[in-house]
């Protein structure tokens, strides 16, 4: 496979005209959204908590879900993305919430942060995969966050072991829905064809071993649907837990804490969900305890599908 194709494959999908607006509607429209969302919230409330944070850089920040939260806390914050319909979606968000000028929007790819200096900001972040979207660059984009943050790094990358029911569940995301009369597109699109993904459904042995051991989403198939002009879905690299913990260690970083968002909502079914989502406390109650069910080291790599980590940049390091 020729792995140039990665960045090129995500730029053209992630600037599909209609991507921001669906991307800022997904906490609207599914479940599973709005536990992984909830769930990174209060990690960057945590660390916000800690203090001394004053400046952040967020790397695939998207419709500014992140970004905008942190400028409304008074951070200073650099939204950095591929995607030109993500940032203008974000500004539209950042405008409505009156913090425009504590945020600085840049277009640009993960794979050149050359731009920036040792150590610049506080905190960096990057969400909901953009790193998985730079295979065969993920380590090497690891590394130059890593080399960017002044004091903390929280990162969520694709999770190998959580994406892997995926191949034996093709409707997985229509469990999610949150209101079955939902007029968003893909939500129609997954309760619509519920079924004929299910009839023509068989599970492919060779797959789920191949993605368990090369870690790899698309390929030849993306390329080929890419040079016929097409807008496949990003060629994705999926993390193992203890890799993604070696890779943070390695770069010298400390106290590395990971967690698996969405490990427990995935165990429970979708009828029982909408209930849950539809009475208030309930849903806080819920909420407070996947995030600490999600935080057992037994379930993180079972993140739906995410696996998150946080990470600490020793003093030793800012020195040098
Ligand atoms: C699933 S969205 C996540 C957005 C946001 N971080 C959040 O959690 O809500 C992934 C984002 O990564 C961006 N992205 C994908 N590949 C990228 C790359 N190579 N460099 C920078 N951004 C990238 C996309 O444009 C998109 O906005």
């Amino acid at each position: 496979m020729d792995k140039s194709y990665s960045q090129k494959i995500s730029e053209r999908q992630w600037n599909l005209p209609d991507k921001g607006e669906m991307e800022s509607r997904r906490e609207e429209t599914f479940i599973d959204d709005i536990v992984q969302k909830d769930h990174l919230e209060r990690q960057v409330l945590e660390t916000l908590e800690g203090g001394g944070i004053r400046t952040a850089f967020d790397g695939g920040a998207g419709s500014g879900r992140f970004s905008i939260l942190l400028a409304k806390r008074g951070v200073k914050v650099t939204h950095f993305d591929i995607s030109a319909p993500m940032i203008a979606r974000a500004k539209e968000l950042a405008e409505e919430a009156g913090v425009l000028e504590n945020m600085d929007f840049v277009q640009g790819a993960l794979e050149d942060l050359s731009a920036y200096s040792d150590g610049q900001f506080d905190l960096v972040l990057s969400f909901d995969a953009p790193v998985s979207y730079t295979y065969p660059n993920q380590e090497k984009v690891i590394g130059e966050l890593a080399r960017i943050c002044g004091k903390k790094l929280l990162l969520s990358v694709s999770s190998r072991l959580g994406t892997l029911p995926y191949l034996s569940n093709p409707i997985q995301k229509s469990q999610f829905v949150l209101d079955d009369s939902t007029a968003d597109p893909f939500a129609r699109w997954c309760i619509d064809h519920k079924r004929e993904m299910t009839e023509g459904f068989h599970f492919d042995i060779g797959a789920a071993r191949r993605l368990m051991r090369d870690g790899l989403m698309g390929g030849e198939a993306e390329i080929a649907e890419y040079e016929r002009g097409g807008a496949p879905w990003c060629i994705t690299y999926g993390f193992m837990p203890g890799e993604l913990m070696g890779i943070l260690e390695r770069l010298g970083l400390r106290d590395v804490k990971m967690s698996g968002p969405g490990a427990f909502a995935r165990t429970v079914p979708h009828e029982i969900l909408q209930k849950i989502m539809a009475d208030p406390k309930e849903k806080r109650d819920f909420l407070d305890f996947c995030y600490e069910y999600d935080q057992n080291p037994y379930v993180l790599g079972m993140g739906k599908d995410n696996l998150f980590a946080s990470a600490e940049k020793s003093l030793k390091q800012k020195e040098t």
